[in-house]
């Protein structure tokens, strides 16, 4: 843990909680099913997304990705390329701008920028990853650019890359932290408990790499001013941060950088801090015009990273009752020496079951690969399905439903940090899940439920993601007509945030809906080292709104007790309540448009901060759910199809039903894909990805997914921001061992090993 974070949790103890939010009782338009404000130009197709933006006298980058995971480069012939029709430049380490190493990632310093790799960006001969970018064509066109990077020829001195996980697991160490969180754990005596237990299960549980395939591929457009300042439109889950990280790569001011991303076609943890954005910044320097660089879908392979292969050891013990008395669990993934990204593998066992005797452990070792990131539920996503896996598989050797048996070990408080839960209502998420599912109907014996060719089964297992909240700016306009305006650099990836901060914003303001916009999705707007990630952007935004709103009513409440005959005469701030377009004091009050027009002020703006996440150092905070499903595995060839699916989620408030539900559907449709059919093939000899495409690497397709039916506790968590915790990423956790825990009930095979592919069914 690190002094800071320390410090934070030993203040937060003396820190009064907030009150509850008075909002999460009011009617409005919080809690509603709204269609997203965005959804009729994106459905018109207006929507720009960062390809689709027009510049004049635009030039298209196309990168050479190297074939070799390690040396150095010997010789790069651009000749022929150079001499191709329409070929601006061929960009080398040998011409590429000056360009700073980017900072790591620091989450105690995340205002500075960062990549996810500390690699210098094209400035010398040496090759650190298959598919790294040695190369950069630009042209008048794409095709052309396309074409001219096909000629350009690279010759390099290979050396031998560390590329086998197998083979470096002898050397796997322990890193120096996880996410700030200390690698192990250790609570009572596993040993002692795993000897006298009644029973116990002792399995590993492997996963293989995974990589991003948002619909919209990574995608920048740079246009560089006279006076040596940069516009960037990016496909980025961070404006701020990607502009920090460019005006630090390139030396300049952050004000000299503006980054703009009005839409993204999906980012899931994977379009912030790799190499295509500066890689085209550094393109429009040298061409000195306009560039764009979208990636090819082969691109994102190459040079954006995804999920780490990894392999978890849980061995659990229990009493006959079912009382968990020992838990262990250790995971191994892989990571880079320029990323040093250990996946929080184990972060579930943490906060998950009561046990007496605990021990969490990680390791990783370094391989000479594209880094790994954070991809959907990073960690959580591959630990549910080890711990959910193993959960199911004790409940089965203690002949005890599996429901049953995780409420047996539902702990009171947090069962290694000692902290009380925020709200955590997982007991009933399971009992309404399995009440609505139908859960009681199943037969526990495998291979007991037959439908002509196909063996039927069910399971269940827990998602589990924490609450993240960063501390953020907002700004919020009231303007004389009664309108406001709200700022705040969030991302619109597609989960309907400009909605929901509309929502938000319009009850804090007792604003109609229509009269409330909400700007976002550029860095010129209040600084805040954000990003969309951790499935933190709606609290943060929600805390940093409320701040600003509360700002903006202090000023309103000053220009109206100007006049003596105002109808807010001597209220305070705290007795006032915002609504009908105004302030009121019970039955009185007066409108914005008013107190702004009887000041003959045109509009009154105010920016705020919302403080740091007391409530995180205090309590144990995370989103839970229960994922029940069904599966029909066919006898004959091994085929396995998902037929039934309920989501049952403990998340706090939902902002928008509508949304949210198909949020939750997302994550889990992304975890049907990590169950069954996702999986990057990777050269373990050369090191190189071998199905950079998506006919090779198989996303989950209409016909791979049954309805998926969403329910939800809609219990306040009064710690958050109007009592909702993060759903981006709870959706995908649990979904991979709930699919391995059905088809085991449906045929008595115990799959450990993503994808579960119909070979090894056989
Ligand atoms: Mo999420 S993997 O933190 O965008």
């Amino acid at each position: 843990m690190s002094v800071m974070q320390h410090i934070l949790e030993t203040v937060a103890q003396f820190v009064p909680d907030k009150k509850r939010d008075p909002l999460i009782d009011r009617d409005g338009y919080l809690g509603q099913s709204l269609a997203r404000v965005d959804g009729e130009v994106k459905v018109r197709g207006e929507a720009r997304f960062t390809a689709e933006f027009k510049v004049d006298h635009m030039a298209y980058a196309v990168p050479v990705y190297s074939t070799i995971a390690k040396g150095k480069i010997r010789k790069i012939d651009a000749g022929a390329a150079e001499q191709a029709p329409g070929v601006l430049a061929v960009i080398t380490h040998e011409n590429i701008p000056k360009m700073k190493a980017p900072p790591i990632v620091d989450f105690h310093d995340i205002g500075k920028g960062f990549a996810l790799s500390d690699l210098p960006i094209m400035q010398n001969a040496e090759v650190h990853w298959d598919g790294e970018p040695v190369a950069l064509v630009v042209a008048e066109t794409l095709e052309r650019a396309e074409y001219a990077a096909s000629l350009v020829r690279v010759e390099y001195d290979a050396e031998t890359p560390n590329v086998s996980f197998e083979g470096l697991k002898p050397e796997a160490v322990v890193p120096p932290d996880i996410m700030g969180e200390p690698p192990e754990l250790k609570i009572g005596d596993v040993d002692k408990a795993l000897q006298e237990a009644d029973a116990s299960v002792d399995h590993v549980y492997r996963a293989p790499r995974y990589n991003h395939n948002a619909i919209e591929p990574h995608a920048t457009i740079a246009v560089w001013n006279d006076s040596g300042g940069v516009a960037v439109f990016d496909a980025t889950q961070s404006v701020n941060l990607t502009a920090h990280t460019l005006a630090y790569i390139f030396d300049l001011k952050t004000e000299d950088v503006r980054v703009v991303a009005p839409f993204l076609g999906g980012g899931f943890g994977g379009k912030i801090g790799w190499s295509n954005t500066p890689l085209c910044v550094a393109a429009s320097k040298v061409v000195n015009r306009p560039v764009k660089l979208v990636l090819s879908r082969e691109g994102t392979f190459r040079m954006v990273g995804g999920r780490t292969i990894s392999e978890q050891h849980v061995v659990l013990g229990a009493r006959k009752d079912g009382q968990l008395t020992a838990l262990i669990h250790t995971g191994l993934t892989a990571t880079t020496h320029s990323g040093r990204y250990a996946e929080q593998c184990t972060f579930p066992p943490r906060h998950l079951y009561a046990s007496p005797n605990l021990f969490v452990g990680q390791k990783i070792v370094y391989l000479d690969t594209v880094a790994n990131t954070w991809m959907r539920a990073p960690g959580e996503s591959i630990g549910t399905f080890a711990l959910e896996s193993a959960m199911d598989e004790l409940a089965h050797e203690l002949r005890m439903d599996p429901v049953e048996f995780r409420r047996i070990n539902e702990p009171e408080k947090d069962p290694t940090k000692d902290t009380e839960f925020s709200s955590r209502n997982l007991t009933e998420a399971y009992r309404r899940g399995a009440e609505k599912f139908g859960w009681s109907a199943r037969n526990r014996e495998p291979r007991s439920q037959r439908d002509g060719q196909w063996l039927v089964g069910q399971g269940v297992a827990t998602a589990y993601y924490p609450y993240l909240r960063f501390p953020a700016k907002a700004r919020v306009r009231i303007c004389a007509d009664g309108s406001a305006i709200v700022l705040a650099p969030a991302s619109e990836m597609g989960m309907g945030t400009a909605t929901a901060q509309i929502q938000h914003a319009a009850d804090r303001l007792g604003l109609p809906l229509d009269r409330v916009t909400f700007q976002y999705g550029d860095s010129s707007l209040p600084d805040t080292p954000m990003m969309a990630g951790g499935s933190n952007q709606t609290a943060t935004t929600f805390a940093a709104v409320r701040a600003a709103v509360e700002q903006v009513h202090r000023e309103l409440l000053k220009l109206a007790q100007k006049r003596s005959d105002s109808a807010l005469a001597g209220a305070k701030l705290e007795q006032i309540e915002a609504r009908d377009g105004g302030l009121f004091l019970g039955g009185q009050g007066e409108t914005y448009a008013a107190i702004l027009q009887k000041a003959a002020q045109p509009s009154v703006e105010a920016e705020a901060s919302s403080g740091p996440p007391m409530e995180m150092m205090k309590y144990s905070m995370a989103s839970y759910g229960a994922q029940f499903c069904e599966v029909r595995v066919h006898a004959e060839t091994g085929e396995v199809r998902v037929s039934r699916w309920l989501g049952s989620f403990d998340c706090g408030t939902i902002v928008n039903p509508k949304t949210a539900a198909s949020q939750f559907r997302g994550g889990i449709v992304m975890g049907i894909g990590m169950a069954l059919t996702e999986e990057t093939l990777f050269d373990e000899r050369r090191g190189r990805i071998m199905n950079p495409s998506l006919a090779e690497y198989h996303v989950p397709v209409n016909l791979d997914v049954p309805y998926i039916e969403i329910i939800w506790n809609d219990i306040p968590d009064e710690k958050a921001p109007w009592g909702a915790r993060g759903i981006g990423e709870i959706g995908i956790t649990g979904v991979a061992a709930a699919i391995a825990n059905a088809v085991f009930n449906a045929t008595g095979k115990r799959i450990r090993d993503l994808p579960i592919t119909l070979d090894k069914l056989l």
